[in-house]
Parts: C-alpha cells; structure tokens; sequence
C-alpha cells in the first residue's frame, strides 16, 4: 500500500488565537513494502506527519492517499476504521496506551473491536508475546506489573495484533537500555521483510537510519527539506548540518579513517560489516599493486 503526501500544510487549533502551523507544503511518497525513516529535529513536525498516515490527522491544505483511500483538506473522510486496521502506529511511549487488567486482555482489545473473534484474537495474542520477546507467563499479568521495556513489548504486540500493512514507529525505543533497542528495532526489522510490511520509522538514530532505511526524509521547521537513499542523504554532511543534524558514527569513522590514509573509500558505507570490508578490499588492492 503506498503513502503519498502532495502539499500537505497542518496547523493545530486552527481558526482560533492559538492556531500553529506545523507542517508546510510536504511532498512525500513511500512506495509499498519499503522501510521509509523520517528524521528531523526535535519539533520538526514528525509525528504531526505520521497522524496524517492512518487519518488521525487530516491535512488543512492538500491531499493524503493511504492505498486507494484520499483524504482531502476540507472535505468530510467517512470510514476511516478500515484504514486504522491497514496502518498501525506505535507512538511514543506506547506503554502510556495500556490499559487492561491482563496483558492478554490488552493485546486482544484491538482485534476484537475490529471484529475479530475472541479465539483468534487470543490465537494472535500467544503468538505476538513470543515473537515481541517475552514469556507466555506474562499474559496472565496485569500490564502495570511489568517493567518499562516489557510494558512498551506488551504495547507493540497489541499494535501488530491488528495485522497491519504498514507500520509507523515513532522513536519505539526510546528510554530502552541499549541491548532491548536492538533487540526491538531488529524485531521490526525481521518483520518488515518477512511479512512485506511497509515501515515507515521517525527517530533521532541516524545509525537506525543508515542500518534499516531503504529511504529516508528530513524534516524541518515543518517542511520535508531532503529524500533520499542513506547514501545520498550521507554523502553531504554539510546540508544535514545545517539542519542540525549528524552524520551517523559510522560515516564519521569512514572519514577518520580516509582523512588518516589519504585517499577516498570506493563508498559510502552504512554498517561496521560494510567499513570493515571495505577497508580489506583496498588493502588488498594495494598490496596487489606493490
Ligand atoms: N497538540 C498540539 N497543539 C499545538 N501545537 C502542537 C501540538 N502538537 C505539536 N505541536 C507543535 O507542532 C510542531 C511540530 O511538533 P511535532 O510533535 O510534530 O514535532 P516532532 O518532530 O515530533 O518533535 P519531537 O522530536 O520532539 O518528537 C511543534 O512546534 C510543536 O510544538
Ligand atoms: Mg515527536
């Protein structure tokens, strides 16, 4: 299902003294079953943006199509439930959305308020504990019991309960330690290409970018200034000073390192795995010539 922006303006409260626009003219289009990272500065209008994906927001100006479905500014969108089953969003610190005496109870209420029966919604349910990471146990437990990183696990499950074609994350592991980031950002990522599920992922990572990214977009001041593929958007990290943000370590490492032997990398390269053999082949090539 494809994602396409044309001139998307927002401003919250609009029409009244506290009106504030937040995003200007966007143009953006996200292919079907690509990882799209969207990345901006704090207040740059990115989760402004990702409400706009499954209709929670609707545009003050311009057009919105989710798949088949358009969403215009001005006129009245009827049945959007059907687009809030195909495109689930995980917000900031979901765990906020738990709610249920049970986690079980709690993955299974969105289903089940899309109609579908409590037997399969618990079917879902046992599957999507072990696959988030966590203990069968745990279903039994009231959500408020659970720790932090757990509780946010608990919330992801009851998002893909619903079975999405897209899914839209925004910072999904922020405040995680270290390890369970990983562990999360690969479980989405294992998703994306094993259920050709469109990603579309709003993070302060510029390594998640360069890592998971097919895509990327950046925000800022509520304008969507640059696409590109990681390598394009990298190669400059002038531009992405200017707005206010880095190149990913790993791109800094590179120019260290070409700095250090005098010589440019035949590439950009995004991951440790792509430095490393990188760096071997033009060893390699040199000692060839020697
Ligand atoms: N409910 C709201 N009412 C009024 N203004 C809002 C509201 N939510 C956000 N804004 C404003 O809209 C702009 C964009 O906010 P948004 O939350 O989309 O940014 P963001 O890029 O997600 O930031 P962050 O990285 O901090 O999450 C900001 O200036 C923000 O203050
Ligand atoms: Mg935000």
């Amino acid at each position: 299902m494809d994602i396409k922006l044309q001139q998307v303006s927002f401003a919250y409260s609009m029409g009244t003294p506290f009106e504030k626009r937040a995003l200007f003219d966007v143009d953006l289009m996200i292919p079907s079953k690509t990882y799209q990272a969207i990345i901006g500065h704090t207040g740059s209008g990115k989760s402004t943006i990702l409400q706009h994906f499954n209709g929670l927001l609707k545009p003050s100006e311009g057009e919105v199509h989710i798949g088949d479905r358009v969403i215009v500014a001005g006129k009245k969108a009827k049945e959007l439930k059907p687009i809030r089953q195909k495109v689930g969003i995980v917000f900031q610190f979901p765990e906020h959305q738990l709610f249920e005496e049970t986690v079980l109870k709690d993955i299974m209420f969105g289903p089940m308020n899309f109609g579908v029966s409590e037997e399969e919604a618990k079917k879902r349910a046992r599957e999507l504990i072990s696959l988030v990471g966590l203990p069968d146990s745990v279903l039994e437990k009231s959500p408020f019991d659970l720790s932090g990183g757990q509780m946010r696990r608990v919330a992801i499950a009851g998002v893909l309960a619903l079975q999405p074609e897209v899914i839209v994350l925004d910072e999904p592991t922020a405040g995680l330690d270290p390890r369970g980031q990983r562990e999360i950002m690969d479980m989405f990522y294992q998703l994306h290409k094993e259920q050709g599920l469109t990603t579309i992922l709003v993070t302060h990572s510029m390594e998640d970018a360069a890592k998971y990214a097919d895509n990327l977009a950046i925000m800022h001041e509520g304008r969507c200034v640059l696409t590109g593929t990681p390598r394009e958007i990298f190669a400059d990290g002038k531009t992405l000073e200017s707005y206010r943000l880095e190149l990913p370590r790993i791109i800094k490492f590179q120019q260290k390192i070409e700095n250090l032997i005098g010589k440019k990398l035949s590439k950009i390269c995004l991951t440790e795995e792509e430095l490393a053999l990188e760096i071997a082949s033009s060893v390699r090539r040199e000692s060839d010539e020697q």
